[in-house]
């Protein structure tokens, strides 16, 4: 085997769930970039925006809209609250709708929330280990239930892309919550 033909693969460093690699693309989503989509908008601005909510690390072997190929994602979802409701992602459906992806918990806790084209949201639980298939003409989003970091895994089609509009407009139907020191979807 020549040296050409031997290549240097992304590494999932277990000690601390973060994806290495010369092909990683790391992303950072600042608190602020999340404007308008929590329920409490005074709380909201009250907070500082310039930190940082969740960042993504991606490594994307194809070029994106392959039909055929897969992308694989690492999503480090801070812990807190805006009023009583806990940190989350953007959340969005697939520019493709019938899209599928597979999430996994790797460290704390959280709570996937799917939602239907019909607006029917339902929840699942995330701990290290959880596997979730996330159907395709459905949004999904990840809430950080838990004290500290939330870390979880993602595998998607490279040519799923990303609608996060119909998010910013219409938003999910259900929210998470901090009630009683307890997780709720409300
Ligand atoms: C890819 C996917 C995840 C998310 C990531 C950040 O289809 O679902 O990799 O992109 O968890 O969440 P969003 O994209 O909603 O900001
Ligand atoms: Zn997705």
């Amino acid at each position: 085997m020549n040296k050409e033909s031997i290549k240097i693969n992304p590494q999932i460093i277990f000690t601390n769930g973060q994806l290495n690699g010369p092909d990683v693309i790391h992303k950072k989503k600042y608190l602020s970039q999340l404007n308008g989509l929590f329920e409490d908008a005074a709380a909201f601005k009250e907070m500082a925006g310039d930190q940082i909510a969740y960042e993504v690390d991606a490594w994307c072997p194809v070029t994106e809209g392959t039909e055929g190929g897969l992308f694989f994602g690492l999503t480090h979802l801070y812990p807190g609250t805006v009023g009583d409701e806990y940190f989350m992602t953007h959340g969005h459906f697939h520019e493709m709708e019938n899209r599928a992806e597979y999430y996994w918990g790797i460290e704390g806790e959280g709570m996937l929330v799917l939602m239907d084209k019909e607006g029917n949201t339902r929840g699942e639980t995330m701990f290290p280990g959880s596997l979730h298939y996330i159907p395709g003409f459905t949004a999904h989003r990840v809430a950080n239930i838990g004290n500290g970091i939330l870390r979880f895994g993602a595998c998607w089609p490279s040519d799923a892309g990303h609608n996060y509009e119909t998010i910013n407009t219409e938003g999910f139907s259900k929210r998470v919550k901090k009630i009683d020191n307890k997780a709720l979807l409300v």
